[in-house]
């Protein structure tokens, strides 16, 4: 049966990676049938709204979704409700995407391009669980206030039902059990009681995982653990906002956050597909940014979407190919290496195929 994939583009360079990932979903010759629709900026720029109708309709009868990345200086001084990112977080949101996945690798061509010394950093293999609807990200009441004294006040809620904790934990737990069996908890509980009850619900889920060895470790010391000895992680789960920064920093330890893809599920694994990083501003529309992120998020989409687990792996066969042969965009590039091009990386991709 033909499946539906969705392709949001989205903003700065998402255009430009999205469409070498999508010209890889395309040599594979499999019965996918593409469309696309208007996310973020691009889609405050034609309607008004950050996640129109036709594209929350289209994105809940997809079979997957691809996304590209959000936001950008143009967009920034927007009022909350018409920002680019928020049409992330409502599709996030509105398709019960709770489970994020992350996973951190370390391809070994890439040893020298990660800014951590070899040994630190060889055979790296670690995969953040984030929580990915709930959290300080959607608590209520949220706002900007007016004190009587005529101060302003902003202000978030951290809150996590047990519900919300348990699925996550679940998620983890299943996913440590296919890996290394080691599932270490992220939370604040020295300061936070919403992490308090975090450890607590991951406590109680262990007992139904006994094959997986649950730690617990307190944020700040997880940032830094990452970077001094990151290979003692195996899966790691924390809640949204941790998750958020805590990838970004093991991004870096493969390299480049231009690596690093992830998949957002819901409860039956239905799934919207995106790299790490965001819309980088910066190099958008030069031809420099790096395609593999949004190119490896294909092959997730492939294996947990799809069905199509040998085609994900003929991507991620193809990924080291081209590393092994040398070629490399800028975030990447090492000495003795050859500098390509977005669209020559996207088509280095393929002709591995
Ligand atoms: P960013 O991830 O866009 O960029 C951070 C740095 O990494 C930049 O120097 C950028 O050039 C570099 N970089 C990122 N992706 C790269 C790639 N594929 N190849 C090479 N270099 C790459 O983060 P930022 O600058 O903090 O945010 C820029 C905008 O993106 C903001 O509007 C932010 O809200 C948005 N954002 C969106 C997503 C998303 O859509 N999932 C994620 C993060 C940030
Ligand atoms: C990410 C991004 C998003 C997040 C932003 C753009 C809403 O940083 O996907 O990591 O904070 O979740
Ligand atoms: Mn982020």
């Amino acid at each position: 049966m033909t499946k539906n994939v969705l392709v949001l583009p989205g903003d700065g360079i998402g255009p430009e990676i999205v469409t070498e990932a999508v010209k890889v979903l395309g040599t594979l010759n499999l019965d996918i049938e593409i469309d696309s629709a208007l996310v973020g900026g691009s889609a405050v720029d034609a309607t008004g709204n950050p996640l129109p109708e036709e594209t929350l309709n289209k994105a809940r009868s997809a079979d997957a979704i691809l996304l590209g990345a959000v936001g950008g200086p143009k967009w920034d001084g927007n009022p909350m409700e018409s920002r680019p990112e928020k049409g992330l977080l409502g599709l996030r949101s509105e398709l019960e995407l709770f489970a994020n996945f992350r996973p951190a690798i370390l391809y070994p061509q890439l040893a020298e391009a990660s800014t951590l010394k070899p040994e630190v950093v060889s055979g790296l293999d670690i995969l953040i669980v984030r929580e990915l609807t709930g959290g300080i990200y959607f608590g209520q009441p949220r706002g900007i206030r007016t004190l009587e004294n005529g101060e302003r006040e902003g202000y978030n809620t951290y809150v996590y039902s047990e519900s919300e904790i348990r699925r996550i934990g679940r998620q983890a737990f299943e996913a440590a059990q296919k890996r290394g069996k080691r599932l270490c908890s992220v939370d604040k509980s020295n300061v936070l009681e919403v992490t308090v009850l975090w450890k607590e619900v991951m406590e109680e889920l262990a007992k139904e995982y006994p094959d997986v060895e649950l730690s617990h470790m307190l944020v700040d010391n997880a940032a830094m653990q990452l970077v001094r000895a990151p290979k003692q992680f195996d899966v790691v789960v924390t809640g949204n906002m941790f998750g958020d920064i805590l990838s970004d920093a093991a991004a870096m330890l493969t390299g480049s956050i231009g690596m690093l893809p992830s998949a957002s599920l819901d409860k039956d694994g239905k799934g919207m597909y995106e790299p790490c990083h965001g819309s980088a501003p910066d190099i958008a529309g030069q031809g420099k940014a790096n395609p593999l992120a949004t190119i490896l998020s294909v092959a997730m989409m492939l294996r947990y979407s799809l069905d199509e687990s040998a085609a994900a792996d003929r991507i991620e066969a193809a990924v080291q190919k081209v590393l092994d042969q040398g070629l490399r965009t800028g975030d990447i590039m090492s000495e003795g290496c050859t500098l390509v091009s977005t669209e020559e990386m996207g088509d280095a991709v393929v002709a591995a195929l």
